[in-house]
C-alpha cells in the first residue's frame, strides 16, 4: 500500500503515465472492500476499484445517483457546478430515471443502430477522402474523429452542419475539471439556449418530419409526458454524450494500436479479430475515468464494509476495468482477449444507452483506417502526445499523424 498508512488518500490521485490508470488502485484491489480516500473538499468517500464491489455497487440502487442528496462526493468545484445544473436522468434515480430513458431506449437498440452502419461507413469514407486528398500531416482528432462523430449525433437530431464546431466547443468546455466554475456553467447554458431555440423552431413542424427532436416532440412533447424544458436537457445530454466521448475513444485506439505495432499486425491478419479489439480498446482506456459518483441512501453492506446512509462512494470503471482478478494482465493492450465483460459503459441502470451506437462507430473506424491509411504514423515524438489530464472523459489533445 502506497503512501502514509495513518493518513487518507487524496481523490482524485495523479496517473503516473497518462494512459493507465493510477498505480494506487493496483494496491488497493490487493485487500478486500474499499478504501477511504479524502475529496478536495475535505469530505470522505469510499473508493471502491476491484470488479465485483464496482459492479455490486452500480448494481444496487440503495446508492443514488443523485448529486442533491446529501453526503454525494465532489470531485472539483467545476464539476459541482456542472451537476448543479437542471438534472437530464443520467443524473436520476428510479422511478423518474426510467420514465425518460424509457422514451429513448428502441432509438438506441442494436438492430435500429445497425441500420446506421451504412451511413456512418458513408461519412467515414468521405472525411478519410477529403483528408487523403488534403494530404499529411493531420490531427485526426480535429481533422477526422469528431467531425465523423458529430456529424453522426448531429444526423440523428437534425443538427445543421454549420453549428458542429459550435457543439464541440461546449461540449469540451463542459468536461473541464480544473478550471473556474463559471467555465463549464457558461458552455452548458449556451447549449441549452441555443438546443431552446433549435426545439422551439422544430416544434413548428415537427409532425412533418423523421428526425429524433421532431418524433419526441410528437410522441412525448405534446400527449405532455415530457415538457419542452424537459426535452431540451435530454438533447444536451445526446448531443454531448454521443460525440466527445467516442471521439476520444477513437483516438486512444489509434494511440495504443500505433504503440502496440504487433497488436496493429494481428488485426490486419485477422480481421476477425475487430469486435474484439473495439472491446479491448474500451476496457483499456475507460475513458469515463472517473465514474461513478454515488451516495448510500441507507446502510448497504458491501465487500464485508458496512456504507452508512449518507457515506459517498466511488465505483471506479477504470478500476475495475484494471482488475487483475477479471482481466489478466490488465495492463497489457491485448485484441485477442475477451473483454467483454469490462464496465467501461458502467453497469446497473445507467449502463450507457448510446453504447450500440458507440460500438458501431468504433467498429467501422477501425475496420479500414489502417488500410486507407497504411502508413499511419504520429508526426510528432511519442513524449508530445498529451492526454487530457483534467478532464472527466480520458482522450487525447491532439493526434498528430502523418502517412
Ligand atoms: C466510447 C463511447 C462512450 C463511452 C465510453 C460511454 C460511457 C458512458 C458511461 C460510463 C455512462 C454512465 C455515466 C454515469 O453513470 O454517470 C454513460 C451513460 C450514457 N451515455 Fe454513454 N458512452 C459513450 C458513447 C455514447 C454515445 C454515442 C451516446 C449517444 C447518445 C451515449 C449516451 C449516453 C447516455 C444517454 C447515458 C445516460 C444513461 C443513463 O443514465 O441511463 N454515450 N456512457
Amino acid at each position: 500500500m502506497s503512501g502514509c498508512p495513518f493518513s487518507k488518500p487524496a481523490f482524485p490521485m495523479p496517473r503516473q503515465c497518462p494512459f493507465v490508470p493510477p498505480a494506487e488502485y493496483r494496491d488497493y484491489q490487493q485487500q478486500p472492500g474499499p478504501v477511504k480516500v479524502r475529496m478536495w473538499d475535505g469530505k470522505d468517500a469510499w473508493l471502491f476499484t476491484r470488479y465485483d464491489d464496482v459492479r455490486a455497487v452500480l448494481g444496487d440502487n440503495r446508492f443514488s445517483g443523485d448529486p442533491h442528496v446529501s453526503g454525494f462526493p465532489s470531485l472539483s468545484p467545476a464539476r459541482n457546478a456542472v451537476l448543479d445544473l437542471e438534472p437530464a436522468f443520467i443524473r436520476m434515480d428510479p422511478p423518474q430515471h426510467g420514465h425518460f430513458r424509457r422514451m429513448l431506449t428502441k432509438e438506441f437498440m442494436i438492430k435500429r443502430v445497425s441500420e446506421m452502419r451504412p451511413r456512418i461507413e458513408s461519412i467515414f469514407s468521405r472525411l478519410v477522402d477529403e483528408l487523403l486528398e488534403k494530404g499529411p500531416p493531420a490531427n485526426l482528432v480535429d481533422d477526422l474523429f469528431l467531425p465523423l462523430t458529430s456529424e453522426v449525433i448531429a444526423g440523428l437530431l437534425d443538427v445543421p452542419a454549420r453549428d458542429h464546431g459550435f457543439f464541440q466547443e461546449q461540449s469540451r468546455l463542459k468536461v473541464l475539471l480544473d478550471v473556474d466554475p463559471s467555465i463549464p456553467k457558461a458552455a452548458s447554458d449556451r447549449i441549452l439556449s441555443y438546443l431552446d431555440r433549435l426545439i422551439t423552431e422544430r416544434a413548428q413542424d415537427a409532425e412533418k418530419r423523421t428526425d429524433l427532436l421532431s418524433r419526441l416532440i410528437v410522441e412525448q412533447v405534446r400527449p405532455g409526458h415530457l415538457t419542452h424544458r424537459e426535452l431540451v436537457i435530454m438533447a444536451e445530454l445526446l448531443l454531448m454524450a454521443g460525440h466527445e466521448t467516442t471521439a476520444n475513444q477513437m483516438a486512444l485506439g489509434v494511440f495504443s494500436f500505433l504503440t502496440n505495432p504487433d497488436q496493429l499486425q494481428l488485426l490486419r491478419d485477422t480481421p476477425s479479430l475487430l469486435r474484439n479489439a473495439v472491446e479491448e480498446m474500451l476496457r483499456f482506456h475507460t475513458i469515463v475515468h472517473y465514474n461513478a459518483f454515488r451516495v448510500a441512501t441507507e446502510d448497504v453492506e458491501v465487500a464485508g464494509q458496512m456504507i452508512r446512509k449518507g457515506d459517498g462512494v466511488i465505483a471506479l470503471i477504470s478500476g475495475a476495468n484494471h482488475d487483475a482478478t477479471a482481466f489478466e494482465q490488465p495492463e497489457r493492450f491485448d485484441i485477442t482477449r475477451k473483454a467483454d465483460h469490462h464496465v467501461a459503459f458502467s453497469y446497473g441502470i445507467h449502463q450507457c444507452l448510446g453504447q450500440p451506437l458507440a460500438r458501431v462507430e468504433l467498429q467501422v473506424v477501425f475496420a479500414s483506417l489502417f488500410e486507407r491509411m497504411p502508413g499511419l504514423r504520429f508526426a510528432v515524438p511519442l513524449e508530445a502526445i498529451e492526454g487530457k489530464g483534467d478532464h472527466f472523459v480520458q482522450g487525447l489533445e491532439a493526434l498528430p499523424v502523418t502517412w
